[in-house]
């Protein structure tokens, strides 16, 4: 199981999970579930209800799985509240449970809340209640806040709730979205928020209240929306107007927009598809993928896996990667960034060739795991075939608590949140930042990279999600470039170096979204086959980002050229030479090699995008594709 230890650094995490509350005239529970099932798209991995009486009598009901687990088993319950708080997890703390689900009451059960977010300082405040006498039955970080909301009142004899809710926030560092309920207040819901989302639907003369991480699970109900600030606290009872206060108890003027958005598009983030939004949001995932792990101002990466686990990580003998698809091309740039940093020789393996070989695995071998849904059958089934051959076992991971992640001994989690889209973005680009970190990392601690590289390497790894945000600028001439390529039957993509691996993934997003053959070759390779297959009808992308070797890929542009060949360039700014002979160039911020990769993977994105949407095909969920392959 991967160590946690991490994410006590991570600021502001912001975390997909699902909250809904309701206080009004109508039956809460089925307002509730269906909010849930509205939220659903940003993923969870157990959800849970909690229902207020009007004698004050609370009923809580929690389900690992889906939405409908959580339906099933209030199918027969006599539930009959007009107050309820509801919650999708997406677990940080505490494996996906049925006990580390939400809401989670305090010791007394006068009080339940639901949460999104993380709270850092869990830890020190657990200890301290314990000290106290307090018991805890998760293991989740939220736990501490309904504690603490306890003993606000229990031990310092704090008796508003608001009031308690306030003092207690003020002892706690971290994100969160928050309803609490209250056994001595019916009718009303306590909300507060710092970093993750939280939205009010105001009922028609204040008669009830919706909440919702956005405004999917309130829109169908009302589109009178207050989006609450940072730092805010929100009081709901229905027939008074909604109270705002600061942390600080200063009053706030609740600011109600009026919403058009429909509801599609509110979960898609107003974008078309869930991958366009899941490329536009790489910066900020990528923000979040680093958060208290990249620290520039001490010029150093900060892994929890790779300080618990440093003897063995740096007396490797070998690194064998197993992934599959996507992962298996992050895979081949990982293997190059550990080469090239730790000295260790990497081995990059098809999960699904491994598992059924008998590979040799030495005692001194790390085999590293690379999923994005942790659940891929073949990944697994070669990961249990290398520890059973003696392998340590390491993941790189997204979904926290997924059996990839739970077979492993440690690993990284890459904390770009829940992927909708069939076709991977920013699990790709998350999964090539935690490579980097770790071979930065790793090469730093073993000494096989100089201290000025390393610094370096972290300012410029820390400033890579801007450079993103001025590659997505680009879109709508990429978009444009798209249109030539609607009705073209094949493709080749052609990189060299880090950008070989990227031009296999680019291929494989038009391949998956677009139906259209591409094939990713190593540019060198061209003139041992398949230049062969070169005319005015075969489009050729061409990852040139690579200052080393940019020479080389001149010279294999022309080749291309001199056989009628069309090349569609992806360059760095500034770049001349490649942009006279290409017929279309796409500049991207320069950066050093090794990330250029995370850099230039956004326009083959956005390529692969627009020729799909330009052929009026699913983008999100393509033919014969499923998001994650747990059958072999
Ligand atoms: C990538 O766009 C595809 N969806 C697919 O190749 C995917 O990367 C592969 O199935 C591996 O999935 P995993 O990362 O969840 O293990
Ligand atoms: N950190 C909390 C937990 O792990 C909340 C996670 C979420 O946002 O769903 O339970």
């Amino acid at each position: 199981m991967f160590v946690f230890s991490e994410h006590v650094n991570l600021k502001k995490e912001r975390l997909m999970c699902g909250i809904v509350g309701y206080t009004g005239s109508r039956e809460a529970s089925p307002i509730l579930i269906g909010g849930l099932r509205r939220l659903e798209y940003r993923g969870y991995d157990s959800a849970g209800l909690a229902l207020l009486g009007e004698d004050g009598d609370m009923q809580v009901y929690k389900a690992v799985g889906k939405v409908a687990n959580l339906e099933d088993l209030i199918k027969d319950k006599n539930l009959s509240s007009g107050t309820g708080i509801a919650h999708t997890r997406w677990a940080t703390h505490g494996a996906p449970s049925t006990i580390n689900s939400h809401p989670h009451q305090s010791q007394s059960g006068r009080f339940a809340i639901v949460h999104n977010g993380i709270i850092e300082n869990y830890a020190v405040i657990r200890k301290r209640l314990m000290g106290m006498g307090y018991t805890f039955r998760s293991e989740t970080d939220t736990e501490v806040l309904v504690q603490l909301l306890e003993y606000m009142v229990t031990n310092r004899g704090i008796t508003d709730t608001v009031e308690a809710v306030r003092a207690t926030l003020k002892e706690v560092i971290g994100a969160y979205a928050i309803c609490i309920l209250d056994r001595t207040r019916p009718g009303e819901i306590i909300l507060a928020k710092q970093s993750s989302p939280l939205v009010v639907g105001v009922g028609e003369g204040n008669s009830e209240f919706f909440v919702g991480s956005d405004a999917s699970p309130i829109v169908e109900y009302t589109k009178e929306v207050i989006y609450l600030e940072d730092a805010q606290i929100a009081r709901i009872v229905p027939g008074q107007p909604i109270s705002i206060t600061t942390i600080e108890n200063r009053c706030v003027q609740p600011h109600v927009q009026h919403l058009e958005m429909s509801i599609g598009s509110l979960e898609k983030g107003g974008y078309d598809h869930f991958m366009l939004k899941e490329i536009f949001e790489q910066p900020q995932v990528l923000r979040d993928c680093m958060r208290g792990r990249v620290l520039p101002s001490r010029h150093s990466i900060v892994l929890s896996a790779l300080s618990s686990h440093s003897e063995v990580l740096t007396h490797a003998g070998r690194f064998i990667i197993i992934s599959c698809g996507t992962s298996w091309h992050a895979g081949l740039i990982g293997k190059q960034l550990i080469e090239n940093f730790c000295d260790t020789p990497v081995e990059v393996e098809y999960a699904s060739e491994f598992r059924y070989r008998n590979p040799v695995i030495r005692k001194d071998d790390v085999v590293i795991a690379i999923s994005q849904s942790g659940e891929t059958a073949d990944t697994l089934a070669a990961m249990q075939l290398a520890k059973e051959k003696g392998a340590f076992l390491f993941g790189i991971v997204n979904v926290i608590g997924s059996s990839i992640a739970r077979t492993a001994t440690t690993g990284i989690y890459t904390h770009v949140g829940p992927e909708v889209g069939v076709a991977s973005t920013k699990a790709f680009t998350g999964q090539l930042t935690v490579l980097s970190m770790f071979a930065l990392a790793l090469g730093h601690l073993k000494g096989t990279i100089t201290d000025g590289f390393y610094h370096e390497a972290v300012d410029e790894l820390y400033h890579i999600p801007d450079k993103m945000e001025k590659v997505l600028e680009e879109d709508a001439r990429i978009a444009d470039m798209a249109k030539q390529f609607t009705y073209a039957r094949n493709f080749l993509y052609l990189g060299r170096g880090y950008n070989y691996p990227l031009a296999m993934e680019g291929a494989l997003k038009l391949k998956e979204i677009s139906y259209i053959h591409a094939e990713g070759y190593p540019a060198a390779e061209m003139k041992h086959g398949p230049i062969a297959l070169i005319d005015a009808d075969m489009p050729v992308v061409f990852v040139a980002t690579q200052r080393h070797i940019y020479d080389k890929a001149i010279s294999n542009i022309q080749e291309v050229k001199s056989r009628k060949g069309k090349v569609y360039a992806i360059v760095f700014e500034g770049d001349e030479n490649v942009s006279k002979v290409a017929d279309f160039a796409i500049k991207v911020p320069v950066t050093s090699d090794f990330l250029s990769p995370i850099v230039s993977t956004v326009p083959l994105q956005l390529l692969a995008y627009h020729v799909a949407v330009n052929k009026g095909l699913n983008v999100d969920m393509p033919r014969n594709l499923a998001k994650s392959v747990t059958v072999e």
